[in-house]
């Protein structure tokens, strides 16, 4: 077992961890963080993406090791006291989700693309959330809210 620290939503965690202990399955099953989802374990469907240092992450590719020392911030601390994110509310507007399986991990791309100025229009916000996959809405609500929440809309 290897110590690590990680700031996760804001609060300090020191845990004890195996080395071969995916980030996706500390932060489920270590801190009970079970909005971000395992939709694949193949690295292909990014409904375990979070924010690492504010750059987003398939945390199903990062071992718990690696992110010692980092900031985590999980869907669950997207949210904040005046209510829901920008890119949550958007979500909500535009009716972008059915199962709500992949919504997670889309949401924090999404966050993480928008910060980067990438958003720009329709095509490169598609090509942002290429690593995201829905089997639900056929992208197109979703690629609205994203729109809508960078202002591109
Ligand atoms: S569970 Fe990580 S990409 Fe699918
Ligand atoms: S809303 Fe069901 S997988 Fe995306």
């Amino acid at each position: 077992m290897r110590p690590i620290a990680l700031s996760v939503n804001g609060t300090r965690h020191e845990l004890d961890v195996e080395p071969r202990e995916l980030l996706v399955y500390v932060l489920r099953e270590r801190l009970g963080l079970t909005g971000t989802n395992v939709g694949c374990d193949t690295s292909s469907c990014g409904s375990c993406t979070v924010l690492l240092d504010g750059e987003s992450v398939k945390s199903c590719t990062v071992l718990g090791v690696q992110a010692d020392g980092a900031e985590i911030t999980t869907i669950e601390g997207l949210a904040g006291s005046a209510g829901l994110h920008p890119v949550q509310q958007a979500f909500h507007d535009h009716h972008a989700l059915q199962c709500g399986y992949c919504t997670p991990g889309m949401v924090m791309a999404a966050v993480s693309l928008i910060a980067s100025g990438e958003a720009k229009d329709e095509e490169s916000i598609r090509r942002g959330l290429e690593g995201n996959l829905c089997r639900c809405t056929g992208y197109h609500n979703i690629v609205e809210a994203v729109a809508a929440a960078a202002g591109k809309a």
